[in-house]
């Protein structure tokens, strides 16, 4: 199978988990842009959708989901049950590394307002100990330096991701040479360095499901 292939079978895999008639949360990335096209091709019939991007937000326009923002969700009283989105790296607690496409901080938002997070990924994304893919961290541009300096004693590489601006109008840092034992513990230390939105940690806030798909089919892991 293709690497493309693998992303539309993980993506139809989590169509069960979508709940007709509720809102659902819609991630970024190439696999949920795989998901959100099934979901209208199959015709799910969700109450309406919010994003984590604006290029997901204009994605599930373009077929016609209606897309709320979390202000009207919470507004209204309502519940976001399920969140669908993808992830650069899962270790086996379900942790994981997100933000590949620089959508962190929507991406965290929205996963600390559902109450379950149902992560697709293919098989490459498993790792034992994250921290091969460098982890993003979204930064206000006047700090860039500053955090970068203070990444650096934590013992990772920092580099701006060129040419990058996120939805919120900051920049992107990814941080390369880390190794993270204690995702937990890690992401509230970068939580505390000023200057920082985001750190693309989902540890605390971690999925509740993760389905991986690889060649012998999507197998489901649970937190
Ligand atoms: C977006 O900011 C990311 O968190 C994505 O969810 C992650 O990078 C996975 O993207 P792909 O599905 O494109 O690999």
């Amino acid at each position: 199978m293709t690497p493309d292939e693998l992303k539309i079978a993980v993506a139809r895999a989590a169509l069960p988990h979508v709940i007709e008639g509720e809102l659902l949360g819609v991630g970024t990335g190439s696999t949920a842009n795989h998901f959100i096209d099934l979901l209208a091709s199959e015709q799910l019939r969700i109450s309406g959708a919010v994003a984590s991007s604006e290029a997901s937000a204009a994605r599930l326009r373009g077929h016609g989901i209606t897309v709320l923002t979390l202000d009207e969700v919470i507004a209204s009283g309502r519940r976001i049950p399920v969140y669908v989105d993808g992830a650069d790296e899962i270790d086996p607690g379900l942790h994981l590394i997100k933000g590949g496409g620089g959508a962190l901080t929507r991406e965290k938002i929205v996963a600390a307002a559902s109450d379950c997070f149902v992560c697709i990924a293919d098989d490459s994304k498993c790792v034992e100990v994250m921290g091969r893919f460098p982890l993003p961290i979204e930064v206000i541009p006047m700090a860039a330096g500053l955090v970068a300096r203070a990444l650096a004693r934590l013992g990772g590489i920092p580099k701006l991701r060129e040419g990058f601006v996120t939805d919120n109008g900051n920049i992107i840092l990814d941080v390369a040479g880390l190794k993270i034992s204690d995702p937990v513990a890690f992401e509230s230390e970068l939580d505390h360095l000023t200057g920082t939105v985001t750190n693309g940690l989902f540890a605390r806030r971690r999925a509740d499901l993760a389905l991986v798909s690889s060649a012998a089919g999507v197998r489901t892991l649970r937190a």
